[in-house]
């Protein structure tokens, strides 16, 4: 049992991989292994000490109360109750108190004790597992997905949700629950996705499943695509360093679900708004997924004169700003699972507005409750530095830019098809970038890595981008970056610049390019080392000595953020690599944030 639960939480260590631990029930008593850091450790530590048992539950975990050390690793044990949890119990502290004050003793820093406790208590004051499962879940307050086993029953296991995602499996005399169908991939690719405030009771025989009072509900039954994700580095040594490679395929398969290229037009979507009815379009994401939402502002707005809010998610659910049922909403997330998307998601739900999401995984919470799903064709995106998936959003939100422009009546047929066309040309040239480029910034990055801060600087799309490549670079090397609008530079950042900052400056030859040179010129004249990514015009005429500068092709204005994304991320790649860090799974950081 234990190797096969391992071999699921492989699949789930995008969503955490400080520590882990698995529970069986072995001849008659709860029995658990447990290690801090990545799940090879949990591994080896089986491999000498095996558990027995023919039911169990596991854990990989993304540190929120307590520190990532073995003693804080799930399951959490209490008498005969065994817990597993994603999320966090935002009254724990007060359950705490109470638990303790009833004699129970906690062990670990996790808000999750509390839970294994509370149904601990309840198996004392008599009732059934069943029972206790739910009495203990109704006194929770936060966002969980739990698995709770009980060592006097090998038949069950109860499940239950709010907020993080939380799957049955079906088997054949066998059931599984698991954090998503990835992770039941290996089992069963029939699934039921649990909805908020459901509860299963899970048996070998088959599930129960019970919203918040109790009441029986059905939830379809759907078969999961999740066998199909088989993951595999194949010749990269990283998985960051395959996806970026995979880019030209992805966006071509991205672009082509969203334009037909033979007339020259951007697809009909079937959308739940009419973006010629609208007045506004408010866009929300997190971190990668922010900027290109940010990115999509600046198109949005040029292209289709639609006004454009866009904010970072964890701000939009709380701001308090004036919704009009009348607008539409967009949401953009990789994962479909971000706690703090998926808020504002229904918050905007809540006033009536139509919703789209911009998402990679289509079975996701986030595309379920949306109106209309706008998928990203990126395929699943493991390197916890989103890459491909940025530049396939940006993909998305460039081709629903045209659609919208040519619903507006802003462009004529003849542009429509102008802009389809420069779009067409996005796989050919990121393939461009990749084949001239790669081993240039490879160089570069063996020396950019002897830094401790670099700043980057653009203006218009590539501000976002900017902002892109300080977020890539600072996730996975761990060197300090910011990332400005290059006119924001005289107001302050310019404090710190010397010859310990390198700048990277990000400028194809466009029509405010000359603003940036301008900016070059106050860097330079402060002895600050500028790092160029620009086209050959631009590298002509940029009238400043470089530390390096990066050419790329002449690309057409449209596609340039899309093109330009990926030195970016070559750079911080390899930074990376001659750092010698964990490029794939950088500390602290998950690749699925079901937290707020
Ligand atoms: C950075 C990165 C994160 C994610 C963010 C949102 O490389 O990957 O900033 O973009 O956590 O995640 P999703 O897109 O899954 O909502």
């Amino acid at each position: 049992m234990a190797p096969l639960i391992v071999d699921a939480l492989k699949r789930l260590e995008y969503r955490g991989y400080d520590s882990a631990g698995v529970a069986t029930i072995e001849h008659g008593a709860l029995a658990r292994r447990r290690a801090e850091g990545k799940l090879v450790n949990l591994e080896n530590r089986l491999k000498n000490e095996p558990l027995d048992g023919t039911i169990g539950i596991g854990h990989t975990r993304w540190a929120t109360h307590g520190v990532p050390n073995e003693t804080n690793a799930h399951p959490h044990f209490s008498g005969d109750v065994a817990v597993v949890h994603n999320g966090i119990i935002e009254n724990f502290a007060e359950l705490r108190d109470e638990l303790a004050a009833d004699g129970y003793k906690f062990t670990s820093q996790t808000d999750t004790e509390v839970v294994a406790h509370l149904v601990a208590r309840e198996l004392k004051r008599g009732a059934a597992p069943v029972d206790a499962a739910h009495a203990a879940v109704k006194r929770l307050q936060g966002a969980f997905a739990l698995a709770i086993m009980f060592r006097n029953d090998e038949d069950l296991v109860v499940g239950a949700r709010n907020g993080p995602p939380l799957a049955v499996g079906h088997g054949d005399g066998e059931m599984f629950l698991g954090s998503d169908a990835i992770a039941l991939a290996p089992f069963t690719n029939s699934i039921t996705y649990l909805e908020d405030g459901d509860w299963a009771v899970v048996r070998h025989g088959g599930v129960s499943i019970f919203d918040i009072d109790g009441q029986p509900v059905e939830r379809r039954r759907q078969q999961s695509m999740g066998a199909a994700y088989l993951v595999d580095k194949g010749n990269h040594r990283h998985f960051m360093e395959k996806e970026i490679h995979e880019q030209p395929e992805v966006i071509s398969h991205t672009l082509a679900h969203y334009l037909d290229f033979a007339n020259g037009t951007a697809r009909d979507l079937d959308l739940p708004f009419d973006f010629n009815a609208i007045d506004r379009l408010a866009i929300s994401a997190c971190g990668t997924a922010y900027l290109a939402g940010l990115v999509g502002k600046y198109w949005f707005e040029r292209y289709a004169r639609l006004p454009v809010d866009i904010d970072i998610a964890s701000e939009f659910r709380y701001r308090e700003m004036p919704l009009s049922a009348r607008d539409a909403a967009l949401f953009i997330s990789q994962s479909g699972e971000t706690a703090d998307t998926l808020a504002s998601l229904r918050y905007c739900r809540k006033a009536g507005m139509s919703i789209g999401a911009v998402v990679n995984v289509r079975e996701s919470t986030i595309a379920r409750e949306s109106d209309v799903v706008l998928p990203t064709l990126a395929g699943p995106e493991i390197g916890v530095a989103s890459t491909k998936a940025f530049t396939c959003q940006l993909s998305v939100l460039a081709s629903l830019a045209v659609r919208a422009a040519a619903d507006r009546g802003k462009v004529s047929a003849e542009e429509e098809k102008a802009l389809v066309r420069a779009l067409s040309e996005t796989p050919r040239y990121t393939n461009q970038v990749l084949q001239k480029v790669e081993h240039q910034i490879e160089k570069l990055a063996r020396e950019l890595s002897h830094y401790k801060h670099v700043l980057y600087l653009g203006r218009d799309t590539n501000f976002p981008l900017a902002m892109e490549g300080a977020l890539k670079l600072k996730e996975i090397s761990y060197i300090h970056a910011e990332g400005y609008a290059a006119g924001e530079l005289k107001h302050g950042p310019i404090a710190l610049i010397d010859e310990k900052m390198p700048v990277v400056v990000i400028a194809p030859h466009d029509r405010i390019f000359e603003k940036t040179v301008s900016n070059m010129q106050e860097v330079a004249a402060r002895g600050g080392r500028i790092i160029l990514i620009t086209d050959a015009k631009g590298a002509a005429n940029a009238t400043v000595e470089t530390m390096e500068t990066i050419v790329l092709p002449d690309v057409p204005e449209i596609i340039s953020p899309i093109v330009y994304a990926v030195p970016i991320q070559l750079l911080a790649y390899y930074t990376a690599v001659f750092m010698g860090t964990d490029v794939d799974q950088p500390r602290n950081l998950a690749k699925s944030v079901t937290v707020e």
